[in-house]
C-alpha cells in the first residue's frame, strides 16, 4: 500500500517580495514497510521536503497524498491532527525538552491526544525501556549524552504510534557508536514493520535502508538501492 505520495509539489520560499523556488516539481512513493535514505547537497531541498510531508509546512504547488488523503485540501486543524496521531519526526537536534524528564518528554505526545495518565506513563516507560532507557526515565534529556537523547527522541516518536517515521539527519550531531546504536534501533522499527523516511548526507548510512532517493537543486534525480 502507498503511504505517501507527492505530484509535481513545489515549494518556494517568499524572501522580501521575491518568491525563492526550492522544491520544484517532486514525484515520489513511498510504500508501506520502506526504509527510504533521502540524500543530496546541503541546500537542495530535503528538510523542506520532510517539513512538508511531516504537515509541519505547507506546498506552494502540486500535491502530497498520505494515505490516499490530499493533504492540499485539508484545513490547517486537520493538518495539525494528522501530524499529531500520524507522524513521528526526529531531528538532528532532538528538540527535547531540557526542564522535563525523559518519561514526561515521551508522554507529551500523548497529553496532546489527552490518553488517559495511567496508559500514557506506562507506554512512555514501555518505549524508553526498549530503547535501552529504563533506567533513565527521571533524568533530564540536558543530564544524557547525544545519543541517549536520541534515544528518547525516537521513543517520543513512536509515542502516537506513527504511520511514517521521518528523520532529519538523526545521527547528524552524532559518533561513530551512537550512530551505529542509533541505526540499529532505526533498523529494528523497519524490521518490525514500521516505514521510514531519513534524511542522511552519510552514504554509509544506506546500507540500512531499501531504497535511496537522490535529490539535486529541488529535483529528485535518481531513485534507487
Ligand atoms: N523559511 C525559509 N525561508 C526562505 N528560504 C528558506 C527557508 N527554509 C529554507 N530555505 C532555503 O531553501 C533551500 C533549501 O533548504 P533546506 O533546509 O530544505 O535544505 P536541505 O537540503 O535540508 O539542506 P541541509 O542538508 O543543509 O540541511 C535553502 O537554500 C534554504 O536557504
Ligand atoms: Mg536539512
Amino acid at each position: 500500500m502507498t503511504l505517501v505520495e507527492t505530484i509535481d509539489l513545489e515549494k518556494g520560499y517568499r524572501v522580501g517580495d521575491m518568491v525563492v523556488p526550492v522544491l520544484k516539481g517532486i514525484d515520489l512513493c513511498i510504500e508501506e514497510g520502506e526504509f527510504v535514505a533521502l540524500m543530496g547537497p546541503s541546500g537542495c531541498g530535503k528538510s523542506s521536503l520532510m517539513n512538508i510531508l511531516g504537515c509541519l509546512d505547507r506546498p506552494t504547488g502540486g500535491s502530497v497524498i498520505l494515505k490516499g488523503e490530499n493533504l492540499c485540501t485539508l484545513s490547517d486543524g486537520e493538518l495539525a491532527r494528522i501530524r499529531r496521531d500520524q507522524i513521528g519526526f526526529i531531528f538532528q537536534s532532538f528538540n527535547l525538552i531540557g526542564r522535563m524528564s525523559n518519561l514526561r518528554n515521551v508522554e507529551l505526545p500523548m497529553i496532546l491526544q489527552e490518553r488517559p495518565p495511567n496508559a500514557r506513563r506506562i507506554r512512555a516507560r514501555e518505549l524508553l525501556e526498549a530503547v535501552g532507557l529504563g533506567h533513565r526515565l527521571e533524568y533530564s534529556p540536558v543530564n544524557l549524552s547525544g545519543g541517549e537523547r536520541q534515544r528518547v527522541a525516537i521513543a517520543r516518536a513512536l509515542a502516537n504510534d506513527p504511520m511514517i517515521i521521518l528523520a532529519d539527519e538523526p545521527t547528524g550531531n552524532l559518533d561513530e557508536k551512537s550512530t551505529c546504536e542509533i541505526m540499529d534501533i532505526m533498523k529494528k522499527l523497519n524490521d518490525d514493520g514500521r516505514t521510514i523516511l531519513m534524511v542522511t548526507h552519510d552514504l554509509e548510512m544506506t546500507r540500512y535502508c531499501s531504497r535511496m532517493i537522490q535529490m539535486r537543486d529541488g529535483r529528485v534525480v535518481q531513485e534507487g538501492i
